[in-house]
């Protein structure tokens, strides 16, 4: 059975660097570039194939429309390979008043950021096995409700909270489910997140990482198994302040009692 990789989000930033991480260090025989840009997808997939000999499949999908995962749905289906490590990078967000945004531009932030990310984590669970992982990118904007981007802080509070009560739900498999929480990263992100907006983003330029650094503490804490990643220290005060360690107790005491009584 043929080991693969799937990473959404592949075509920049985060995604783009996670591939990579991917073809250099792990056991795959497969990597799937899922984005829209196909132009970014196939010079990726030819560095990967010409730098580290990994075979590619490039798909060209917008994640936002269905009939995309019923693409990957049946591709996945007519191949039944061993989905390895499931990356779900692909995903925006947009800063402004949330009344006086564009409501489509809302949604569909909505329907990415958590539809497609929770839609492809379950159809992937059912081509993983004992030592395969996913790896979601949340963001420390999942928190706490973020005024003036309260839509994205709460579809990130969506990836957190589910990623963190899946993997204890995936453990009895042997699947890890590991949730990235950066803060401001240096990618592309900020040119749809600023376009319309009206203020400064003062915490991104104070705190902003670089891909690289934070794509090395995606994938060290994803081979640690760690369920929620922080890089950064900053990043971490900021998330013991915000009750991270205090919603990790409380995922594992609702396990624990769900378990004793079922
Ligand atoms: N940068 C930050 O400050 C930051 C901080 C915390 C968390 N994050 C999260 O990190 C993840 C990656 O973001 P990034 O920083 O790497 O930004 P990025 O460079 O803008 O990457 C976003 C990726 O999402 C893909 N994407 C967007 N819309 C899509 C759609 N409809 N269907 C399929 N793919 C789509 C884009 O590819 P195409 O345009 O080619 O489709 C791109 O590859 C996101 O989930 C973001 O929320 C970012």
């Amino acid at each position: 059975m043929k080991n693969i990789g799937i990473v959404t989000g592949a075509s920049s930033g985060l995604g783009k660097g996670i591939a990579i991480e991917i073809a250099k260090g792990f056991d795959i025989d497969e990597l799937w570039l899922i984005a829209r840009r196909k132009e970014r997808l196939v010079e990726l997939g030819k560095e990967i194939y010409e730098n580290y000999g990994v075979n590619v499949v490039l798909m060209s999908l917008d994640l936002i429309d269905e009939k995309s995962l019923q693409k990957i749905s049946e591709r996945l289906e007519s191949q039944k390979p061993n989905i390895k490590i499931l990356v779900n990078s692909s995903g925006f967000g947009v800063m402004g008043d949330s009344s006086e945004m564009n409501r489509k531009v809302q949604e569909d932030m909505i329907l990415l950021n958590c539809k497609a990310l929770f839609s492809l984590t379950n159809i992937c669970t059912n081509y993983m096995s004992r030592g395969s992982g996913i790896l979601q990118i949340a963001s420390v904007a999942g928190f706490c409700p973020q005024p003036y981007f309260a839509v994205y802080s709460a579809t990130k509070a969506f990836v957190l909270s589910y990623s963190m009560a899946l993997s204890k739900e995936l453990k009895k498999r042997g699947i890890s489910v590991s949730a990235l929480c950066p803060g401001p990263v240096n990618t592309e992100f900020f040119d749809i997140c600023e376009r319309d907006a009206k203020m400064e983003n003062m915490i991104k330029k104070m705190f902003i990482k670089s891909p690289n650094f934070v794509v090395k503490r995606a994938i060290k804490g994803y081979l640690k198994k760690k369920t929620v990643i922080v890089p950064g220290i900053t990043m971490k005060l900021l998330s013991i302040i915000e009750g991270l360690y205090i919603k990790q107790l409380s995922s594992i005491l609702a396990y624990k009692i769900y378990k004793k009584f079922n």
